[in-house]
């Protein structure tokens, strides 16, 4: 393969419980993205466990590596750099991914590029939309992250709120679960709202009083919950699309509200969406009609870049590299890693 002055990344993400490799070219072309999903093993436990993470990483990461080079038809020697995420994440779950790059590294002599998982799944908004440069405002929704981040420049971010308590994914995890869907939520709920009333029980919009862009979820899941055990305690059958709509819409209305202040208040013209949750098709709707009648530029990624991935990685791993950002082999999983931290 002619590769010429092309910077080829080799990608790696194993924050979570995701397996993913993926080779991105200068930063915006994914020539592979491969993933392998755990959520089958996750889901009879209700939730990630940490230890079944961390050993089927191991079991699978070179698999999926090889797989992501075959599939773009490279070899190592094609590959300029690795990029890897070394937070945040759980601890276990990561140190595979880091372990792995690094081997790769050493073994051929290119350079290793650790990346956060957050300035990735922004970086997930180049590969489909070329043409979009920073400056922006990106909200990042997750199962692990709530963040409302300025994007002054590649790998400079500025975070204007987050969440004081449960990421937004989670809320929709823990109600969903509460509901009996099982995990994970987010695409259940998503699913199962277009079945029922949004207006029909009236939840919390949180505020948090000291911070107009911070967030906070654990109220509303508790206002759930308590609705859930009042309709028992009196013997009135829930409608449960009804409540996976209306605790949706109560999440929305807050990511909405407040992204969009936020877009106003910086002066941008840009603003765009990054996570799981932002894989949301209501979420997605409301904001593209709600940035229409702003006159805001809405960018989000497709949903399969959304969820995990080393795409994104590759290609916030490709803009550090430009930079001229490279990591020791001392470069360790920091579980706590925050947004523009080295
Ligand atoms: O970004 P991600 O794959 O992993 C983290 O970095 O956390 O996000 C996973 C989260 C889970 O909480 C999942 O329930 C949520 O994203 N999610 C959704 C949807 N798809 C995934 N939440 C709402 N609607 C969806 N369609
Ligand atoms: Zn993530």
């Amino acid at each position: 393969m002619d590769t010429n002055n092309d910077v080829l990344i080799l990608a790696i993400e194993s924050s979570c419980d995701e397996t993913a490799a993926a080779v991105v070219k200068n930063g915006r072309e994914v020539l592979s993205n491969i993933i392998f999903s755990q959520i089958d093993l996750h889901t009879i436990y209700g939730g990630v466990v940490p230890e079944i993470a961390s050993r089927k990483h191991i079991e699978k990461i070179n698999q999926v590596i090889e797989e992501a080079l075959n599939k773009a038809g490279v070899t190592l020697d094609d590959i300029t750099a690795v990029a890897v995420t070394y937070g945040s994440g759980l601890v276990g779950a990561l140190l595979v991914g880091v372990s792995a790059a690094k081997a790769i590294s050493f073994a051929t002599g290119k350079p290793l590029i650790g990346v956060h998982h957050i300035e990735g799944h922004i970086s997930a908004n180049f590969i489909e939309n070329k043409n979009l440069e920073p400056p922006f405002v990106c909200l990042v929704v997750s199962g692990g992250h709530t963040h409302l981040v300025i994007v002054r420049n590649y790998g400079e971010y500025e975070i204007l709120g987050y969440t004081r308590d449960d990421a937004a994914g989670e809320a929709f995890d823990k109600v969903a679960r509460a509901i009996g869907l099982g995990y994970p939520g987010g695409p259940k709920i998503d699913k199962l709202s277009k079945e029922g009333n949004a207006d029909a029980i009236k939840f919390p919009r949180a505020k948090v009083d000291s911070s107009e862009y911070d967030f906070s979820f654990s109220g509303l899941k508790s206002a759930v919950l308590n609705y859930l055990n009042s309709c028992e305690m009196k013997n009135i059958e829930v409608n449960t699309a009804d409540v996976a709509a209306s605790f949706q819409k109560a999440v929305i209305d807050v990511l909405v509200e407040h992204s969009l202040a936020a877009v106003r208040q910086c002066g941008f013209t840009k603003f765009a969406i990054a996570g799981g949750v932002a894989s949301n098709s209501t979420l997605r709707a409301v904001f593209e009609q709600e940035c229409k009648k702003r006159h805001i530029e809405f960018f989000h990624p497709s949903p399969i870049l959304c969820t995990d991935n080393a795409a994104m990685i590759g290609a916030a791993g490709y803009y550090e590299y430009i930079k001229g950002v490279r990591s020791g082999y001392d470069l360790n999983a920091v579980p706590n890693l925050r947004l523009g931290e080295r």
